[in-house]
């Protein structure tokens, strides 16, 4: 049976929480209840009680009534957390990452997903402090319920509405029936750019965000895998139960990465790795001097190349970010790094490639098929890319 912990602030959609508990209660889910003090002015404790079967906690403090360890025994044992209504305190508190009350501190302490639906005035919901905390959400890995438009309880109307109840219960469902497939697969992923310095305050680099590795290590984290983060420098927050290995250089990542090779099953490189270095590093920072200035580059290791040439039943997963002959380049670097995929995005097209949220990629197999994706999130395109791996680990695709 699966367990959902449900965490309920203090919003007026708070009533509404109890058709969520009944909706899932009655698809054989086992739902506990966390409130908020606020939410207990809204909806009593024993109404959930009594809807969920389950005691209700809402004092952090209180004397344990089932299980002896509070939230982290919940964090634990949860398959889910949905908080639904989250009010604009509990999102701010939660991207803070302050724990004083029942529900975050649960939260902080799981590695379970966690699907949260704000509710709230419309104009509390578009406030750039309540935006900036969804945002901030959305990249730590939480999965947002975005609200609907409509009359709000306030008299209002506008977005900040619960989202429907039908379509909570739909979307708690779709992430429960997700199959944990990659339970037991050891996974690394590498993320973000690299650095090479030419003194000690300038580097060559790139614009990689690091986005699409960080959504592919919370994705495999949320499929049951072992996830080993290998990142470069970057402004992603790291996706809570993934190991985290933070680099610098190509040669730093490549050490990373090689030092944890042997002990994996799939080996996903999401990673913009700079390909050339300086000759030399400066140093001290250098001065200003003639005109003009020629700096010798050399060969960075080739970290996928050298991977490929002791992948033994290793997956190896590679990326080609290209501008031109995307698929042919793909099938290149397939061949000549012995891969199994390779992601191949044209970073030239809008809402794909560094930086955004989305990406527009095809997947090309080593037999030369190829899965043209849409528009679609780093998280969901993540999916997509676990999906192929699952399969070629001979379990069943999506
Ligand atoms: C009648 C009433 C309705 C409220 N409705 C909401 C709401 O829908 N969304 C929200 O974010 N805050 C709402 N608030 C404000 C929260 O209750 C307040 O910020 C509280 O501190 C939230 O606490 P919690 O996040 O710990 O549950 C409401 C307050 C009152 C008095």
């Amino acid at each position: 049976m699966k367990r959902v912990i449900l965490g309920i602030t203090g919003g007026i959609a708070a009533y509404k929480a109890a058709e969520v508990v009944r909706g899932l209660c009655t698809r054989g889910i086992e739902v506990h209840v966390l409130m908020t003090e606020a939410a207990t002015r809204f909806i009593t404790p024993l109404t959930m009680q009594t809807l969920s079967g389950n005691p209700v906690v809402v004092d952090m403090f209180a004397e344990p009534r089932v299980w002896n360890v509070q939230h982290v025994a919940y964090a634990k044992r949860a398959d889910l957390v949905l908080v639904a209504p989250a009010t604009a305190s509990f999102i701010g508190r939660l991207a803070a990452g302050i724990a004083d009350d029942m529900v975050c501190a649960t939260i902080l302490a799981t590695t379970a997903p966690v699907l949260i639906a704000p509710a709230m005035n419309s104009q509390m919901y578009r406030h750039p402090a309540v935006q900036a905390n969804l945002v901030r959400l959305r990249k730590m890995g939480y999965h947002l319920i975005a609200p609907d438009v409509g009359e709000l309880a306030c008299g209002d109307r506008g977005e900040g509405r619960l989202a429907d109840v039908s379509q909570i219960i739909d979307q708690v469902l779709g992430h429960l029936q997700r199959k944990a497939d990659l339970a037991g697969k050891r996974i690394l992923v590498t993320a973000g750019p690299t650095r090479e310095f030419i003194d000690p305050v300038r580097f060559i680099s790139n614009p990689s965000s690091g986005k699409m590795g960080y959504a592919l290590a919370a994705a495999a984290r949320d499929r049951g895998a072992q996830v080993v983060l290998v990142s470069g420098p970057t402004a992603q927050v790291p996706p809570p139960g993934v190991e985290v290995i933070q680099v610098t250089t190509t040669a730093e990542m490549l050490a990373a990465v090689l030092e944890h090779f042997p002990q994996m099953d799939v080996v996903i490189k999401a990673a913009a790795v700079v390909d050339y270095r300086p000759q030399t590093t400066a140093e001290h920072k250098m001065k200003k001097g003639s005109e003009k200035y020629v700096l010798t580059l050399e060969r960075n290791p080739d970290i996928l190349k050298m991977l490929g040439g002791r992948k033994g039943d290793k997956i190896l997963v590679g990326f080609a970010a290209e501008t031109q002959d995307l698929i042919e380049n793909a099938r290149e670097k397939i061949r000549a790094k012995n891969l199994d995929l390779i992601v191949a995005n044209d970073v030239g097209q809008r809402g794909a490639g560094f930086g955004t949220d989305t990406n527009i990629a095809s997947i090309v197999h080593r037999d030369g098929t190829i899965r043209e994706l849409p528009l679609c999130s780093k998280l969901e395109l993540a999916h997509h890319i676990l999906d192929e791996v699952v399969a070629l680990t001979g379990g069943e695709k999506d």
